[in-house]
């Protein structure tokens, strides 16, 4: 089907896609039967309980949920478990201790092989090193690291010890890093010297040392700066004495046997910032039974995983959370063997991923469509040069999957015989909630389908009054879920008011997102509906990006907006009005607009494209008109402009675009 039907079926006619069935041999041995649906719906509670008993507790729980405080939940209330045990130790009891836990593949080409066994050597020094230097259950670990086996070393090091770990994504920037140390008191910050992207090697702990500062800028909670010799590359490490300690002087030296407490079912394991609709991240709070319940399910049954002959690959960085639930706890909570690839999918070519996924015999393939889209551009010749028969299932995560891109993905990749698994799910929500299950449920390209067994949800209208097949709705989940967010570290009123307050009658989780069902029934998540953009597959908020904008002594104003993108999703497009006295207008001061947001952000937050404008288009009430910034960049005709102050506006804004 052309590029055209697919813009027309996404305007409004999804249901005209083609249904593809399960393959017959993939349903007649699936994991997930059809009756799983059933079972989750005769009795929702038995059934989370029966999926939380595939764990190891060490106490088991007396009731599965507590929502009498709604919308803070307890699951499996009275429950005691160890999290890494059951990532680890659990493994090598039953005998599989000698099982590839991780195929490392660094990006200059070094590898390792990391058995269950020596999972456990390495968490177990691990942790007995950070009990040595006196960090105690509930203390915040800051992890700031590349895909190096150390960061799944250390986050797994904190889960054994109940020390709840805070990933910042090592591409954020020196001022990301310290707002989010300091907003959870961070006691320890682990770290590398330096990070290998796109073939060069680039420092990272000087961005530790600029965020931690000194003297009385100095970041009061850190005790201990511990950092791995990545690349050696660094000649200047600026070494605080006392502070700063090397992995390899310390950790490894360690013994590498350690015996884990039970922890209870609602200790906080980790928190994850994420982008909201103002500027400051929220501290995303996830605790420890209900979230392993929900993740070990999701992984075993939506990935279909055997853990003997399986070969598992999540593209994603830990930084996100896609990483924390599928590159961490849900392939090791279920034994499996799985990539973790250092580097950038073109280094130090476009053949990479294929060439690992033909050494390994990759069986299951899960990436953003992003990346999809970005092997269609490469073209086809580029997979087509590899075996990639071992492939049974892809899955695709993090954004809408345009249904040209997912026919691409299975056809090339999938050898148009693979299901794929389009997954929604978000950093609050901790696990998947709505995707196909691959021998079960039909596929749609661009769909992804219906909530999963246990999980329920509904599309609705203001009033939360169901919406009618084919119309637009707001995507809400109307039961409480195992791997729900707890709360936002540190601020309750926000977390019930961001997710709680909307339909607040009615008890239900707002997701922030739009979404419709078709006349089959089958679910399409249309994208944020509020001022989160989307862009390949990371969450950024336009307030975020403004508030850099303005940090620029050069501007006055700034409002942006995600327009839609052919490769990553969506770009962001900036509108800046500058103050009276500067006198810069050009491509220089462009320049420096966009590093003013790599500095303040990441490079990820850099605007698309950046326009100077006289004015911006605003309500009577003084609230930029963003829709309509939207239809310029994304060059359509102007929508209802009847609240607009001054329509004249856009006749500037468009002389200058
Ligand atoms: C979007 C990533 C459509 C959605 C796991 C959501 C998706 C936000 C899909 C969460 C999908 C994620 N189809 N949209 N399969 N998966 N999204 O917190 O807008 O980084 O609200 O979690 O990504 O992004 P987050």
């Amino acid at each position: 089907m052309s590029s055209a039907t697919d813009q027309s079926t996404a305007a409004g006619e999804p249901e005209h896609q083609a249904a593809y069935p399960p393959p017959a041999e993939f349903a007649a041995n699936a994991i997930a039967q059809a009756g799983l649906y059933d079972e989750a719906d005769a009795d929702r509670l038995a059934f989370w309980a029966k999926q939380a008993r595939e764990l190891q507790w060490e106490t088991d729980f007396a009731d599965t949920l507590d929502w009498s405080n709604a919308p803070f939940a307890k699951w499996f209330v009275g429950g005691e478990l160890n999290v890494a045990a059951n990532c680890i130790d659990r493994h090598v009891d039953a005998g599989n201790g000698d099982r590839v836990a991780i195929h490392w593949i660094g990006e200059p080409g070094d590898s390792r092989d990391i058995t269950y066994s020596d999972l456990l050597a390495e968490v177990s020094k691990a942790a007995n090193y950070f009990t040595e230097i006196g960090l105690e259950p509930g203390d915040r670990v800051a992890v700031y690291m590349p895909m190096v086996p150390e960061a799944i070393v250390t986050i797994l090091a904190c889960a054994r010890l109940g020390l709840p770990h805070s990933v910042v994504f090592a591409g954020f920037s020196a001022g990301a890093l310290r707002s989010r140390v300091d907003d959870a008191s961070a006691k320890l910050v682990v770290t590398t010297d330096g990070q290998y992207r796109r073939g060069e090697p680039a420092p990272l702990k000087s961005a530790v040392d600029e965020a931690l500062g000194t003297g009385d800028d100095a970041a009061k909670s850190v005790e201990k700066v511990l950092v791995v010799k990545r690349t050696g590359h660094d000649p200047d490490l600026n070494w605080v004495d006392g502070r700063d300690v090397w992995w390899h002087e310390t950790v490894a030296e360690a013994a590498d046997t350690h015996s884990y407490k039970a922890f209870d079912a609602e200790h906080p394991l980790f928190l994850l910032y994420t982008s909201g609709t103002t500027g400051k991240p929220k501290g995303i709070l996830h605790t420890s039974g209900g979230y392993l319940t929900q993740i070990n399910y999701t992984f075993r049954n939506v990935f279909d995983h055997r853990p003997e002959s399986d070969v598992f690959w999540c593209g994603a960085d830990i930084g996100w959370v896609t990483g924390h639930s599928y590159l961490v706890y849900g392939p090791l909570s279920n034994g499996a063997t799985e990539i973790v690839y250092e580097g950038t999918p073109n280094s130090p070519n476009e053949h990479r991923h294929f060439e690992i996924i033909e050494k390994h015999k990759v069986t299951t393939y899960y990436i953003a469509p992003t990346l999809i889209r970005t092997f269609m551009k490469w073209g086809r010749e580029i997979p087509d040069a590899h075996d990639l028969t071992s492939i049974r299932l892809l899955g695709s995560v993090g954004e809408p999957i345009n249904p040209e891109a997912w026919r691409w993905y299975r056809d090339v990749i999938g050898a148009n015989r693979s299901p794929i698994v389009d997954t929604w799910w978000q950093t609050e929500t901790g696990a998947m909630m709505i995707s196909p299950l691959p021998g079960v449920t039909e596929t749609k390209p661009g769909s992804a389908m219906r909530p999963l067994p246990g999980i329920s949800a509904k599309i609705v209208d203001d009033d939360g009054n169901a919406v009618a097949d084919g119309e637009q709705g707001y995507l809400v989940l109307d039961e409480p879920w195992p791997a729900m967010l707890r709360g936002i570290w540190g601020d309750d009123e926000r977390f019930k008011e961001t997710y709680w307050s909307r339909f607040a009658k009615q008890g239900w989780y707002f997701a922030g997102d739009g979404a419709r069902y078709d006349s089959d029934g089958a679910l399409w998540v249309l994208g944020r509906i509020d001022d989160v953009m989307n862009v390949s597959g990371h969450r950024i908020s336009t307030s975020e990006v403004e508030s850099a904008l303005v940090n620029h002594h050069g501007v006055a104003e700034a409002a942006v907006i995600g327009a839609s993108d052919e490769t990553t999703g969506q770009g962001i497009v900036a509108f800046v009005i500058l103050r009276g006295s500067t006198t810069d207008t050009g491509d220089e001061l462009i320049k420096e607009l966009k590093a003013q947001v790599s500095k303040d952000i990441s490079p990820i937050a850099k605007p698309r494209e950046i326009y100077v404008v006289p004015e911006l288009p605003k309500t009577r009430s003084g609230k930029i008109m963003r829709r309509l910034l939207k239809d310029v960049a994304e060059g359509r005709e102007l929508g209802d402009t009847s609240t607009l102050v001054d329509p004249t506006v856009f006749e500037n804004i468009r002389k200058k675009k």
